[in-house]
């Protein structure tokens, strides 16, 4: 009897926590709008950018629009951005994907300005910062980055621009955290450790072949025919074509995986790894919604719970944005260690045309746009 009315009750309780999900869910997405509608007040100064109001492709979504410029507090700096580089998120912005819902806003994008790797030219500051000027040219990673204006907080991504790069160029760096960070602080590379790259040829690729090579590996980079001359005048001392090879099943061994496409088996990767080796989980292929993105996914998440039993660490890896390695990337470029793979730009009337090609999943190293 006793076990009947438990069981009732947990009925009840489950009933009704569905319902109050559904009214809550409801209404989140109802009331989940943005600043599309809002007239621009009278007296305040504009600037053109680029917008979307509603979830959809980019031909559909995307408009170039004039909207009120921002002005900085105490505390920020008024950025004349020059340049943004598109980066892996940017076209799952776009979209509408249900995973983008729930970080961009439900029923419509929360944050109507994209992009956020960007360049340019300190215009103003706020009374408290101390460590710009106007006219210092910078580079780092802000949302809303595609307009004529940005502020961006003094203790932001922020830091003086590399000054051997064009503003393009400066914009597509802040992608090569994903690569420092994956080698440094998870992989910990060495020294004459070997290092295989499966997705050499992309943002991250590009920048991870480098960086490698910079910490003194011996580099492996994985791409398919039309990318082996870009991996390999990065440095890279061997490449292999994934069209025509299966990296899996060579003879060398490697002390450090650097996925960022995942579409191995876990046993494949574990067996071309030296005993106590690491794979770093860091990607699951190109940009955009493919057929493979989601077995890619699943293949990055059961790595990194299968290898819990095993010699060989397979690490989940998520980059932090942050300002003193912006610093360190600078650096890395004036030393001429590091220099960003640009392929391809765009002035800010073709953004929707940038966009399509990034989510084709097959840029070649880093594309960036101009705005004038
Ligand atoms: N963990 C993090 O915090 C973090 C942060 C940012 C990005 N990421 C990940 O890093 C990955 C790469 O980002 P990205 O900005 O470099 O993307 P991307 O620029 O769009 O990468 C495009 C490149 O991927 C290559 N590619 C596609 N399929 C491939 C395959 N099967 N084998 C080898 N290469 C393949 C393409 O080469 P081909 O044209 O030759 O196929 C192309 O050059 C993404 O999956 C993203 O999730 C992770």
């Amino acid at each position: 009897m006793k076990v009947k009315r438990i069981l009732k009750w947990t009925a009840r309780v489950a009933i009704l926590l569905l319902l109050l999900g559904f009214v809550i869910g409801f209404v989140a997405y109802w009331t989940s709008t943005n600043d599309c509608g809002r007239p621009i007040p009278a007296g305040a100064e504009r600037m053109k950018a680029i917008r979307y109001c509603e979830y959809g492709s980019p031909d559909d979504v995307l408009k170039l629009e004039q909207i009120e410029k921002p002005v900085p507090n105490d505390n920020q700096i008024l950025v004349r951005v020059r340049a943004v580089s598109l980066r892996f998120y940017d076209g799952g912005m776009l979209g509408g994907s249900v995973p983008g819902r729930l970080l961009f806003g439900l029923r419509k994008p929360k944050n109507t300005t994209p992009g956020s790797d960007f360049s340019g030219t300190v215009e103003a500051i706020g009374k408290d910062v101390t460590e710009f000027k106007p006219g210092d040219e910078v580079f780092g990673v802000r949302a809303g980055a595609l307009a004529e204006y940005i502020c961006v907080r003094r203790n932001g991504a922020i830091a003086l621009k590399p000054a051997n790069t064009s503003f393009e160029q400066a914009a597509s760096i802040p992608t090569a955290l994903v690569s420092l960070q994956g080698l440094r602080d998870t992989a910990r590379l060495q020294a004459g450790q070997k290092v295989l790259i499966n997705g050499a040829s992309g943002g991250v690729g590009t920048f991870a072949v480098q960086i490698a090579k910079a910490f003194g590996a011996e580099v492996t980079g994985v791409c398919s025919t039309k990318n082996l001359d870009l991996v390999r005048s990065l440095g890279a001392d061997h490449v292999i074509d994934y069209t025509k090879e299966d990296f899996t099943k060579g003879e060398e061994r490697y002390d450090v995986l650097y996925d960022l496409v995942n579409n191995r088996s876990f046993a494949e990767r574990r067996r071309i790894l030296k005993p106590g080796g690491i794979c770093v989980l860091a990607g699951i292929g190109g940009s955009g919604m493919h057929k493979e993105t989601f077995s890619n996914l699943a293949g990055e998440l059961t790595a990194s719970l299968r290898s819990k039993f095993g010699n060989e660490k397979f690490v989940l890896f998520g980059v932090d944005i942050n300002k003193k390695d912006l610093g360190v990337l600078r650096d890395l470029t004036e030393s001429g260690k590091i220099a960003p793979a640009l392929t391809k730009t765009y002035p800010l009337t073709e953004t929707a045309a940038a966009y399509n090609y990034l989510e084709t999943g097959h840029v070649q190293g880093k594309i960036a746009i101009t705005i004038e």
